[in-house]
């Protein structure tokens, strides 16, 4: 069995330092590609070793544009994390997906544009090569399949697939485009996932994304369209449930054997990267 180390990126709502016992101060990081979202709080949840970072900083002042995500995944990977639990708000753009619903996201629809979205960026501080990583899997199907089972044990309704469309935010969509977004094949739309799932994926890290609706955007003529306060009390009384559901998965991934499925990952980062010939 292989060791494991978990980091958890807290979304909106969910900084709940309570999520897990901390056991060394907390640690400020600097990377080579700046300052992370906060320091990195160290600490074990059923005594596995776990991460926590928020991702918008612990007073929620970071916007969706100016997280630098580069430098959170570079700092929880030399941490020493083998995997990211990554949760987030988001609205469902289907009926069945209810708000307070969990979804395990599958894929992606990346409606980003200023963003910085690899580490082999040609700069110096970057990692060498170009590299064409194939996205027709993102997020790691082993530790999506365990929060699934955590939901489960919670009993909390979670659904197995689901295609996230990540925009740019700070705004809201417009109802054209909710409805665009639906047509296209979106299920849920947040402002962060694209590109957390990337770059993680370029670290080597098992990633998986535990979505929580929290309305229905705007494309749903007989409900409130979304605004912060609908976001704001759906996560408020459904925070306990996102942190059951991190607590058992947690556990989860410490019983489960990851010896070919990490190396498998990095595998296929060296794979695609096409390094300058000398
Ligand atoms: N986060 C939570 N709800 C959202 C929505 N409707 N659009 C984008 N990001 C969100």
């Amino acid at each position: 069995m292989s060791t494991v180390k978990i980091g958890i990126i807290g979304g909106t709502g969910l900084n709940q330092p309570d999520l897990f016992t901390p056991d060394k101060p907390d640690e400020q990081v600097v990377t080579p590609f700046g300052d992370p979202s906060d320091t990195l709080q160290h600490g074990t949840i059923a005594g596995v070793p776990c991460v926590l970072l928020p991702r918008h900083g612990r007073g929620h002042t970071i916007h969706p544009s100016r997280v630098n995500f580069r430098a959170n995944l570079w700092a929880l990977k030399e941490a020493g994390c083998t995997h990211v639990l990554a949760a987030t708000a988001c609205g469902s753009l289907r009926e069945e997906i209810k708000p307070g619903d969990f979804v395990t996201i599958s894929s992606f629809i990346d409606r980003t544009y200023k963003r910085e979205v690899t580490f082999h960026d040609g700069s110096c501080d970057g990692l060498p090569g170009i590299l064409h990583l194939p996205m027709d899997e993102p997020f790691c199907k082993h530790t999506r399949a365990l929060l699934q089972q955590a939901c489960d044990a919670a009993g909390v309704k979670c659904h197995k697939e689901g295609v996230m469309v990540t925009i740019e935010g700070p705004r809201f969509s417009s109802v054209a485009e909710s409805k665009m977004f639906r047509i296209l094949g979106g299920d849920v739309i947040n402002m962060t996932t694209v590109p957390e799932v990337v770059l993680a994926r370029e670290l080597g890290l098992c990633y998986a994304s535990l979505a929580m609706a929290t309305d229905y955007d705007c494309w749903r003529s007989s409900t409130e369209p979304v605004n912060v306060e609908v976001v704001m009390a759906t996560m408020k009384s459904n925070a306990e449930k996102a942190v059951a559901v991190i607590k058992s998965a947690v556990e989860l991934i410490a019983q489960h054997d990851w010896t070919e499925i990490i190396p498998s990952l990095k595998k296929s980062v060296t794979m695609n990267l096409m390094l300058p010939k000398c």
